[in-house]
């Protein structure tokens, strides 16, 4: 008898992986990937040799005789940090180390919501927080933008109609600093005015901030987390905010280092849920040993870079899509938001792209309504290098020209 070993899967899993890793495209503007020269190789490379030397031996051991919270080193790191960059005053003790930030969206979901509950999210967001939502059953709505973040009129009604409907919203799912994928800050007004919304209709709120150190001007509004713990503390309740962050924008992704901060009765229900014995000790202990000295330089050096390169894309969209690409400057990070105009569908733009190594991130994928999102897209500024920027985007106007007659004119293309 013949064995499928595939006919033995358990029902109902998602699409398998269509093809095998084999390069990255040519122009790669998709992703989180962050610019291969700001990795600080040399100085990752000593604090590793330092800590290993001095604190290997805490290897033998799960947890590294932290606990399951994660390095204490990291977790006192994030702690000082917060409270410098973030006027966000949380202890050690209210930090987990996740596996990404990733992990510390599925760890949230799965504390908070099922196929019965009600997420909002914004209307343009991080793709990876819809699939997941979508893949667990749960419904969500988007919420209007503008240049501040959420619209706080959009959100209000939304709340008010969900209770009215019997099926009251769970938690707000927001990216308030950097927001992917417009690029946007939300001013500490507007948190507040988030807060008190929340409060009100008596849900959550799940910040997820992982570009937050990537604001071009260095300075960072206190997270709405912080905003909340005043009131949290003199009302003798929990923060209503859940706050997650992440060491893949501002050191590398690959590290898979994230962080979630909340109240002990959020991390002790949350503990449970994170069954895979520890994040990488060997990431965390080399990451705590880099970031302790040396964090607020590199991330100085890092925006640096990231803004050059952002305003180079800017150049490069205006030269060659002129009026054509519509789009607000982003006010940090590694993205950029562009609407291109009717008729444009970046879904088929994207095909056509790849197969010329220019890879873009179609704009249904992310936002909650895709199907009035397609004009859209998402370019990632952080990883190609000067001349693929400026290759990459003169070659993807000439390819949406050739597609859909957008732009009308194509300017001397530059072949890098
Ligand atoms: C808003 C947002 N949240 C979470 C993530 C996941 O990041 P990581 O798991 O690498 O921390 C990303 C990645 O791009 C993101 O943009």
């Amino acid at each position: 008898m013949s064995f499928e070993i595939s006919a033995l899967f358990r029902p109902k899993l998602p699409a398998p992986a269509s093809a095998r890793f084999k390069a990255f495209p040519t122009y790669n503007f998709v992703g989180g990937h962050n610019d291969a020269a700001s990795i600080p190789v040399e100085a990752l490379t000593a604090a590793a040799a330092r800590v290993i030397a001095r604190e290997g031996k805490s290897l033998a051991t799960y947890g590294l005789n932290s606990g399951p919270q994660g390095y204490r080193p990291l977790r006192e790191f994030i702690a000082s940090w917060m409270a410098e960059s973030a006027d966000t005053h949380d202890s050690a003790d209210e930090i987990l180390i996740t596996s990404g930030s990733l992990q510390a969206l599925d760890l949230v979901n799965q504390l908070l919501v099922g196929p019965d509950d009600m997420v909002i999210a914004e209307e343009a967001t991080y793709g990876g927080a819809l699939t997941r939502l979508a893949k667990l059953g749960v419904p969500y709505l988007g919420v209007r933008l503008d240049d501040d973040g959420i619209d706080m009129s959009h959100l209000a009604e939304l709340l008010e109609s969900q209770k009215n409907a019997g099926q009251p919203v769970k938690f707000i799912y927001t990216i308030p600093t950097v927001q992917n994928p417009t690029g946007g800050v939300m001013p500490v007004k507007r948190r507040r005015h988030l807060l008190d919304l929340a409060a009100r209709y008596n849900c959550l709120i799940f910040e997820d901030d992982c570009y937050a150190d990537l604001v071009w001007s260095g300075i960072r509004p206190p997270t709405i987390r912080a905003l909340d713990a005043e009131a949290a503390v003199a009302e003798g309740r929990s923060n209503r905010v859940i706050y997650c962050g992440s060491f893949s924008k501002s050191v590398a992704p690959a590290l898979r280092i994230g962080f979630i901060m909340a109240d002990w009765p959020v991390l002790a229900q949350i503990l449970p849920l994170k069954t895979d014995a520890g994040t990488g000790a060997l990431d965390q202990m080399v990451l705590a040993e880099f970031c302790k000295d040396q964090f607020p330089d590199h991330i100085a050096r890092l925006r640096a870079r990231l803004k050059s390169k952002c305003d180079m894309t800017i150049q490069a969209l205006e030269e060659h899509f002129g009026t054509a690409a519509e789009f607000t400057a982003p006010l940090g990070g590694i993205f950029i938001w562009v609407t291109l105009p009717e008729g444009v569908d970046t879904k088929r733009l994207e095909v056509a792209a790849l197969k010329e190594g220019i890879a873009i991130n179609p704009g249904a994928e992310w936002t909650v309504d895709g199907s009035n999102n397609r004009r859209r897209m998402r370019l990632c500024f952080g990883n190609p290098e000067e001349s693929e920027i400026r290759g990459g985007i003169a070659r993807l106007a000439e390819i949406c020209h050739r597609e859909f007659g957008v732009p009308e004119r194509i300017s001397n293309i530059e072949q890098s």
